[in-house]
């Protein structure tokens, strides 16, 4: 077990390079298992999530190589379509290689997926959808056991939530479906625009990925391919709640600027100062944040939900109260308590946030129980007077490839040490 150790008071200075986005790298990895020729990732970050993803794919039938940033996937001899209990728990995205799996095999056996509890996190919408393409699902003991008799087929399908997993899950299903599948309320998230550019560089027919009604053209077959996943947005934001909230400036490089339009308004309303050109962004912190009238997280192009804690870690130093809403998860607070174990002023009530500005933080020992709002913690170290411990790392390490080296390469005073110490 390893724990951080941060030194807190130190306004961060300098450039950090942005890692590739977890959440487009894990479908992309998924969607390999369609194509009858080897794929060419680049830009993959070294996260618990990909290395999951890649024990997935090898225990498929895929030949699979990780070279730095790139994993190289040979799905030509795909023949296992099961995917055992231990691998589908180890992330949430494992459902989507389900859409995947019985396209290219025609059947799939998998158990419900894991991931960061974030309440109930239920595949609902992934099923209904994939049943009305033809797959027959049979629930039961905690599997899924799924089979098609000839081709999926085309069909229109309503979301009645944009849910990010379920739209890629049936653009995976629908690719080599016969004939012409509409999504309509689909997510609009970068990632699913991602996901649709690697696929059609693989041969398949998507029109208008990244908006609210999607169209593929079911094709025959697809062809390997490469592609480099698109930079992390949410990382890039917790970078920028770093910066604002000991007082610091950063470059972020190789960021989409456009992917954080929904972040960037505020930021300028905490009072920083941030420029952005094509592939970087530079955040000046305000002299003292500025309290956020109320930030509500929503599907995209709304403020994303995995941005919601560590821009509450920030505003924990505003001068003023700023309100939160989460729309998305039901369970996404759990940074809370240990934030007010730092010295935060926090008030929950259901899905409704009141943080109270407070002077200063106080290092603590603290643990993270989920991705974001472990990184929530170590952001809300960084600012805070004194030493934080911060456990749980395996739940940061699913998403940052390397949180405290980004970050002390800036200036945090901040070291991965065994719990020991
Ligand atoms: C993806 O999760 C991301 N994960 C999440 O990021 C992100 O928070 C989320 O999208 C929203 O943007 C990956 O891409 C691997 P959803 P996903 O389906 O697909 C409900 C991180 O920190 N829902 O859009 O699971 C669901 O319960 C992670 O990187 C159903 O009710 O999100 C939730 O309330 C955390 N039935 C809401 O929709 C379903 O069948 C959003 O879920 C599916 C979802």
């Amino acid at each position: 077990m390893c724990k951080l150790v941060i030194e807190g008071g130190r306004p961060l200075q300098g450039t950090i390079d942005i890692q590739g986005a977890k959440n487009a790298a894990l479908p992309v990895l998924a969607a390999c298992v369609l194509c009858e020729s080897p794929c060419v990732i680049h830009n993959c970050p070294g996260l618990l999530d990909v290395d999951a993803s890649c024990k997935i794919l090898k225990h498929l039938g895929c030949r699979v190589k990780k070279e730095k940033g790139t994993v190289t996937v040979d799905p030509t001899n795909v023949a296992e379509c099961s995917i055992p209990d231990a691998l589908m728990r180890e992330m949430r995205s494992s459902i989507v290689f389900l859409g995947a799996i019985a396209a290219r095999l025609g059947q799939a056996r998998i158990s419900f997926p894991g991931g960061c509890e974030l309440g109930p996190r239920p595949i609902d919408l992934h099923l209904a959808a994939l049943r009305k393409l033809g797959l027959v699902i049979n629930e039961g003991h905690g599997f899924l056991d799924c089979h098609c008799t000839g081709r999926l087929h085309g069909e229109t399908i309503a979301l009645s939530f944009p849910s990010v997993g379920a739209t890629e899950n049936i653009l995976l299903a629908a690719v080599t479906a016969e004939g012409l599948t509409t999504i309509i309320n689909a997510a609009r998230e970068p990632e699913i625009a991602d996901l649709a550019s690697f696929l059609n560089r693989c041969g398949a027919k998507i029109r208008g990925a990244g908006e609210s009604v999607v169209e593929i053209e079911g094709v025959d077959a697809l062809h390997g391919s490469e592609h480099r996943v698109i930079p992390d947005r949410i990382v890039a934001t917790t970078y920028m709640t770093a910066a604002a909230v000991t007082g610091g400036e950063l470059e972020l490089r190789g960021v989409q600027h456009t992917h954080l339009s929904p972040v960037v308004p505020v930021f300028l309303e905490a009072g920083c100062a941030i420029r952005a050109d094509k592939e970087n962004l530079f955040l000046r912190a305000a002299h003292s944040l500025h309290p956020l009238r109320c930030v509500r997280t929503m599907p995209y192009p709304g403020f994303p939900t995995d941005a919601q804690a560590p821009v509450m870690a920030m505003s924990t130093l505003a001068e003023g109260n700023s309100l939160f809403v989460e729309n998305i998860f039901e369970n996404r607070y759990k940074h809370v308590p240990e934030l007010v174990r730092m010295g935060a002023s926090i008030k929950l009530e259901g899905k409704v946030a009141v943080v109270e500005g407070v002077r200063a933080l106080f290092g603590a020992p603290v643990v993270a129980a989920d991705l974001r709002g472990g990184a929530a913690l170590v952001v809300a170290g960084l600012a805070a007077e004194g030493t934080t411990e911060v456990t749980g790392l395996h739940h940061i390490d699913r998403g940052y490839t390397s949180i405290e080296q980004d970050l002390a390469s800036v200036g945090a005073r901040i070291r991965r040490v065994s719990s020991a110490e």
